[in-house]
């Protein structure tokens, strides 16, 4: 396997990437981390990570540290502690309970509010007693459907507190989404919103919960947020409007102690088929594993600090770095409900000026989008108080990382590009910020007690200037535990290409001459569209159950502004209606489908219609042939296709509708 034909140009250009961009000698004087975290942690790794996780909040503190019997490890496994007493009580304990937890900033202009530790503290004890008057009880799954407001972190961490795991679904996806991951986990209880703020208007919650409450029977109660005032439909026996049950209840709660590695949640994510995984992360190691990389990747003064994580908590960025690892560390943060342009193009830096933000960690797509929208929205704004800023999701391009630190961060921020996922729970590769010399696009190197590795199809490690696939070659502390109810898939999908030895992260990379980390974007059926996971596998299900598709192949296209775009091609049940190669009614029809079963991120970028597909003697779609067709390659070598003519005529056919993007 070789990284993806897309990343080629890429690779080739980083090979000559001679810029470098040492910390600053103001910076490297108050840093957190200086060169002894690695020397101290790859002397010891297992004694490093336990050091780290003894700066949190233990009941029972522990004696074991890891215990690792392949693919399974446990962590700290004999120490008890509560995550939610780890992320609040503790601070209010300290007599930090006046700080600011959170800025909100919700989409409309002017709708903010200012939460303090000790708020938090009082309205996730109301919740979880809330939880408990209903029925939670701990290991009960609960799915959390919610918009960027102040709630979803009170219901996650009232979750946590009660020992329930929760999973949180990106309040994007659809009905079907929901009862397809609300099964799988088996959730007795769902916590969601009557709608949230995006693009200037209202947007529905419940009511794709209500349409999902049919498929699912397991749910006994669905717990509603009124966030717009929007009306829903309710169901007086299952549904109960949080303000009723939670404003009425004790501000205090009694937290009860887990073991380290008591469930702490479920996400799900895609997978190489149409079935998400439910990846499933604990207690002890995972707090242990966000707190450490907060503080020492973003380089954390708690006293001082404002963070802003741009991700929505329906992705793992939001759980780990909006709420596991900076309340752990007790810091101020901006929270902000909306879109990037809801009231005006200049909205985020708008409240980077408000808020002093210091810290700021988002995405790829983010800074090219605000790239295109120009240098002028962000020159408007004082952007001094930042003074550093992150990148996750996605290869970030040498020209998006020198357009970010120049107009973002004034020439003076470090940038940290940091690569991760959801199954690793916390950052992996990624530069120290008052450490490392960083290159334009470049990771890196792993982060202190991490060992990661770039190694050829044997699993040999690939020499300096070469490329291969990524795997991580010792259990880390915030690792996944597994996917929820599929133990064969667990082994399958990350242990087995490498026979147990390392853990496969399905991304290609490469070792420059100087041995740093470029991450090159995925080695499997994944795509990455805006820093969103979605695989081919599911679209084409989705675009299949279209009444009128027959058959479909889905590629992800390199994209200017989203990293890589959907791609859809299509043959249809009756085939004289492509007589003229397009039929702009049924594309629309069937990207609407998409969006319906999956989400609106879902939605293919270009449709081709196609009377057939390019397909090998044996019958398998030649999806790298669609792919060079999707990016105007040369498709160079065709004749182990059956009929090599048609994927000439798919090249016409995509020429000819190139510009059918909405
Ligand atoms: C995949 C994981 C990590 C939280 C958000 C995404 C890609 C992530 C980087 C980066 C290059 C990156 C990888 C990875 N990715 N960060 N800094 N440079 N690629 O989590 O949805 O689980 O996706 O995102 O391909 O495998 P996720």
């Amino acid at each position: 396997m070789t990284p993806t034909g897309d990343h080629t140009e890429a690779v080739e250009a980083l090979l000559h990437e001679e810029r470098s961009f040492a910390p600053s000698e103001a910076f490297a004087a108050h840093a957190n981390a200086t060169a002894d975290v690695y020397k101290a942690a790859a002397a010891d790794p297992e004694a490093w990570w336990a050091l780290q996780a003894r700066t949190l909040e233990w009941a029972t503190p522990f004696e074991e540290v890891l215990a690792w019997d392949s693919p399974h490890a446990t962590w700290f496994a004999d120490g008890t502690l509560n995550a939610s007493v780890n992320c609040v009580d503790r601070h209010v304990a300290a007599g930090r309970g006046g700080k600011v937890a959170f800025h909100w900033v919700g989409e409309p202009e002017g709708d903010t509010a200012t939460i303090t530790y000790a708020d938090l503290l009082e309205r996730v004890s109301r919740a979880a007693n809330a939880l408990e008057e209903l029925g939670v009880k701990p290991l009960d799954r609960v799915a959390i459907y919610m918009p960027m407001i102040p709630e979803a972190v009170v219901a996650m961490l009232a979750c946590a507190r009660l020992g329930a795991p929760h999973s949180v679904i990106f309040g994007g996806f659809s009905a079907d989404a929901l009862v397809d991951r609300i099964t799988d986990a088996d959730c007795r209880f769902v916590i969601t919103a009557d709608g949230g703020y995006r693009r200037g208007s209202a947007a529905a919650l419940k009511a794709q919960v209500d349409e999902a409450m049919a498929s699912c029977p397991g749910v006994e109660r669905v717990l509603v947020v009124q966030r717009t005032g929007q009306e829903v439909a309710w169901d007086d026996a299952r549904d109960v409007w949080w303000h009723d049950i939670v404003d009425r209840q004790a501000p205090v709660h009694e937290p009860a102690a887990f073991p380290a590695e008591h469930p702490l949640y479920v996400m799900y994510t895609s997978g190489t088929t149409a079935k998400p995984k439910g990846i499933f992360h604990t207690t002890g190691g995972y707090l242990t594993h966000t707190s450490t990389t907060h503080r020492l990747v973003f380089d954390i003064k708690p006293e001082t600090d404002v963070c802003w994580t741009s991700a929505d908590i329906g992705w793992v960025t939001g759980h780990s770095y909006i709420v596991y690892g900076p309340l752990t560390n007790g810091v101020t943060q901006v929270m902000y409900e909306g879109t990037p342009d809801a009231g005006g193009k200049d909205r985020w830096w708008r409240i980077v000026e408000e808020y002093g933000v210091t810290i700021l960690y988002t995405a790829p797509t983010a800074i090219r989008t605000f790239m295109k929208w120009g240098d002028e929205f962000p020159a408007s704004h004082d952007l001094s108080s930042l003074r550093l800023l992150g990148s996750v999701g996605e290869p970030i391009n040498p020209e998006a990382w020198m357009w970010y630190r120049k107009h973002i961060g004034g020439g003076r921020c470090p940038i940290v590009d940091t690569w991760w996922q959801t199954e690793t729970g916390g950052i992996m590769i990624s530069p120290l910020p008052g450490v490392t010399a960083t290159k334009p696009g470049a990771a890196m190197v792993p982060f202190p007690g991490i060992s990661a590795e770039v190694v050829d199809n044997d699993g040999d490690p690939v020499p300096d200037g070469h490329g291969g696939l990524l795997v991580i070659t010792r259990p880390w502390p915030g690792m996944l535990r597994g996917i929820w109810g599929d133990e064969e898939r667990y082994r399958d999908t990350y242990w087995s290409r490498f026979d147990g030895r390392y853990y496969f992260a399905g991304d290609g990379a490469k070792r420059d001459e100087d041995g740093d980390l470029w991450l090159l974007g995925r080695v499997d059926d994944v795509m990455n569209i805006s820093g969103h996971r979605l695989s081919t596998a599911e679209v084409e299900h989705a675009l299949v159950g279209h009444p009128a598709v027959a058959e479909a192949a889905v590629v992800g296209a390199s994209d200017d502004t989203t990293g890589q775009a959907i791609v859809a091609f299509v043959t249809l049940k009756v085939a004289d209606e492509v007589a003229d190669g397009d039929d702009a009614e049924i594309v629309a029809s069937i990207r609407a489908h998409v969006a319906e079963v999956i989400s609106p991120i879902a939605k293919p970028r270009q449709i081709i219609l196609t009377p057939d597909l390019p397909k090998t003697r044996s019958g398998k779609i030649m999806r790298r042939l669609l792919r060079d067709v999707a990016e105007h390659r040369d498709l160079g070598d065709v004749t182990t296709l059956t009929d090599p003519t048609v994927v000439n005529m798919i090249d016409g056919l995509m020429a000819a509708h190139a510009s059918d993007d909405d």
